[in-house]
């Protein structure tokens, strides 16, 4: 165990208010694979928070998530456009591929963000038979640069999408961060800017494990949970997601968690401009934030706090917060950076 991470939202524990509604759950007996009330019910709340006529589906990994979503809209002739450095081109391991059978059409930018006019090119060559077809645009939000897309950016993607006949899939295991960040619903960040089918997580944010599939065009994704249990997500013991995205909507727990995690990035971020030999890479947007610093630091304080070097050639290095990272974990890891910036 570490006592302070800053390695990844992952790293943190669980909220107390969701051990207590699984202790709540574990009595007695319940059926099985989500077929018990308070699943239904829960499913009910999420569609409603995301806007009526939307379809919720539980899962129990961000990548399920993912490549669940995307399956349900796919067929294996297909290609999905994404930022090179999105999740699901880096790191699922080629699930998408595996499971699909579709293409991934990476396009490389200069901040997580994918825009029409990066995306556009793709668009200059017909594709016949001979081709992958282009069918989703994925983005993510938050990205995995730290850095959000605005409203009227995701609106620009979701028109550029259905001119071309295509979707607009959003990665959303850090949604609730950016609608922290951008002071807006769920909905509005989602089925409002016009997105199709996108993912709400919850595990990063406060939940031992869970995510949530909402579909805006529930007709697309009909067989969504015949998917589901083909790349075994269907998870037995539904209950125990539903009481924890239960007691994640109650009295907003996910925009608490998510506010907090952000803050406490801007407090690092604030907190770091005192060492002039500390930059950051880019404006701390949400719960992470990207600095470079001497490569001889970054093993020292390594020695102490868990983080990851994001680029070993430049000594770029993320720091990630969570909902249970503390202003005195902030504070220990600023003595640490100081102590190096003082000795000789
Ligand atoms: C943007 C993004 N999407 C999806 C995932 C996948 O989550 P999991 O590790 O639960 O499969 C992650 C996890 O780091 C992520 O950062």
């Amino acid at each position: 165990m570490f006592p302070i991470s800053f390695g990844s939202d992952n790293h943190s524990g669980i909220h107390y208010t969701v051990i207590s509604a699984l202790q709540k759950v574990n009595v007695g007996f319940c059926p099985a694979y989500g077929d018990d009330p308070l699943t239904a019910a829960v499913l009910a709340q999420l569609e409603a928070l995301f806007g009526g006529d939307a379809a919720a589906t539980f899962v129990m990994t961000g990548t399920g998530a993912n490549i669940l979503a995307l399956q349900s809209v796919l067929s294996s002739f297909h290609a999905v456009i994404c930022a090179d450095t999105a999740h699901i081109n880096v790191d699922e391991c080629g699930a998408l591929q595996k499971c699909i059978g579709a293409r991934l059409m990476p396009i490389k930018t200069p901040d997580g963000k994918l825009t029409p006019k990066l995306i556009a090119p793709l668009f200059l060559l017909d594709r016949d038979q001979h081709h992958s077809q282009y069918k989703v645009i994925s983005i993510s939000q938050s990205t995995e640069y730290g850095t959000l897309y605005t409203l009227e950016e995701i609106r620009a993607l979701a028109d550029f999408a259905h001119e071309h006949g295509l979707l607009l899939h959003i990665d959303g295991a850090r949604l609730a961060n950016a609608a922290a960040a951008l002071n807006c619903s769920l909905k509005e960040l989602t089925k409002d800017a016009g997105a199709d089918i996108i993912s709400f997580g919850g595990t990063k944010n406060g939940l031992l494990f869970g995510e949530a599939i909402i579909s805006f065009v529930p007709e697309l994704s009909q067989d969504i949970r015949f998917y589901r249990k083909q790349i075994t997500q269907l998870f037995s013991k539904m209950r125990f997601i539903s009481a924890q995205y239960e007691a994640y909507l109650t009295r907003d727990l996910w925009l608490e968690c998510a506010r907090h995690a952000n803050a406490m990035a801007g407090l690092l971020a604030e907190k770091l401009a005192e060492f002039p030999q500390i930059k950051l890479v880019n404006k701390v947007e949400v719960n992470s934030l990207f600095v470079k610093m001497p490569a001889a630091w970054i093993p020292i304080l390594q020695e102490k706090y868990l983080f990851y070097t994001w680029d070993e050639a430049k000594h770029i290095v993320r720091l990630m917060c969570s909902f249970n990272t503390l202003e005195e974990h902030i504070e220990e890891f600023v003595e640490s950076v100081r102590e190096l910036a003082h000795s000789k």
